[in-house]
């Protein structure tokens, strides 16, 4: 946030208005975001945003929660991105890679467990190449045909991206991490690009994937105006899932000794983007559990509609270490199914067993 951000005044009024006209028409112009978005939040405003965000999802979604059985199956990674613990230049990090039966036995622990979504996630590692990707995808289909597959393997080519469709990849998670050039210069070494990035998305969405976007909130350097710039590309993008979560410093990266962002601005932003896209499926991320104990429930009360517990072999699960202190264990972990049922009963939700498709 910049000094002249810090010093935007909210309305005498407060939030009230620009959060009943944001339910009513779905956007703000940039000056109004700009007084949105301002930090000092009333107990009164905060209240509006989450209860104006839970009607708008309760519209389409009901008090229903979605899990997606999440697969970390790769930590190597060839980028070298500021913030991320799995960065290229991490030689501390520990490296390992899951087989496709490994994989396969994951989906078949959580089919049990009833989940209906496998996002198979990983570093940017070329040893995935599209032959094996393809593979794993159409194994999945082919053994648990009612359900969904979600990637989350980065950038890749148009043909690439294709290919997995066609291979039965139903959704694609890539999260622009900024819309801003100039702050994703910040955060990302030369060889990437924001343009690259966002071309990726539209390629996604442009070949039929139910495509997820997103950012960190609080990432070094972000702005109130960066932050607007992402709202305006999902304006543009129309995403079907948008995944925020608060960024967290790692040690072993260069932004080991920066802040890390709140709970109260991702909740803030969860509220608001879920008055902005009221059809989108919202996930209470684990970066958001990790920041606060209770930061899945709250962002439940946001708005999110989605948890995704960590299905990776328990071996593995310290190894995929984004940023420090993730969790991985408890309500977090898939197989501790009773603890995630109690999370989402205590926000007034309920987990079903369904692949949780985008209603549009
Ligand atoms: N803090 C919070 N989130 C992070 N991610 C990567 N590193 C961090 C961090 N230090 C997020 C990025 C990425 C997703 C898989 O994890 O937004 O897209």
């Amino acid at each position: 946030m910049t000094d002249e951000e810090r010093d935007v005044r909210v309305p005498a009024s407060g939030r009230a208005g620009l959060i009943a006209r944001l339910a009513r028409e779905r956007t703000l112009a940039d000056a109004e975001l700009v007084r949105l978005l301002a930090p000092g939040w009333s107990e009164a405003d905060e209240q509006a945003l989450f209860s104006a965000a839970r009607e708008a999802r309760e519209r389409t979604y009901g008090h229903v929660v979605y899990l997606r059985g999440l697969i970390e199956f790769t930590s190597h990674c060839r980028n070298d991105c500021y913030y991320c613990g799995l960065r290229a230049g991490n030689a501390h990090a520990e490296r390992y890679r899951l087989d496709a039966d490994t994989i396969l036995a994951c989906c078949e622990q959580g089919y049990d467990l009833g989940l209906r979504t496998f996002v198979l996630q990983g570093g940017d590692d070329p040893f995935f190449s599209d032959d094996r990707v393809c593979a794993i995808v159409a194994a999945i289909k082919a053994r648990f045909a009612d359900c969904a597959v979600t990637l989350s393997i980065g950038e890749r080519e148009h043909a690439s991206y294709q290919a997995y469709f066609d291979a039965g990849a139903d959704r694609y998670l890539l999260r622009e991490e900024t819309a801003d050039p100039v702050h994703y210069r910040r955060l990302h070494p030369p060889e990437l690009s924001c343009e690259h990035r966002k071309r990726c998305l539209v390629d996604l969405k442009a070949i039929g994937y139910q495509v997820g976007c997103g950012l960190m909130v609080g990432s070094p350097g972000q702005t109130v105006a960066d932050v607007i710039a992402d709202l305006r590309f999902m304006e543009r993008l129309g995403p079907h899932m948008i995944g925020i979560g608060p960024f967290l410093p790692h040690h072993d990266t260069p932004f080991a000794h920066e802040p890390a962002g709140s709970m109260a601005d991702t909740l803030h932003l969860l509220g608001i983007l879920r008055l902005m896209f009221p059809h989108a499926l919202l996930p209470a991320t684990t970066a958001l559990g990790t920041v606060a104990a209770d930061g899945r429930r709250l962002g439940l009360l946001a708005g999110a509609n989605v948890i995704m517990p960590n299905l990776s072999p328990a071996g593995v699960r310290g190894k995929y270490l984004l940023y420090d202190g993730k969790l991985c264990s408890g309500a977090e972990a898939a197989e501790n199914h009773a603890a995630l049922e109690r999370v989402v009963g205590s926000a007034g939700c309920e987990v079903v067993v369904s692949r949780g498709d985008y209603v549009g």
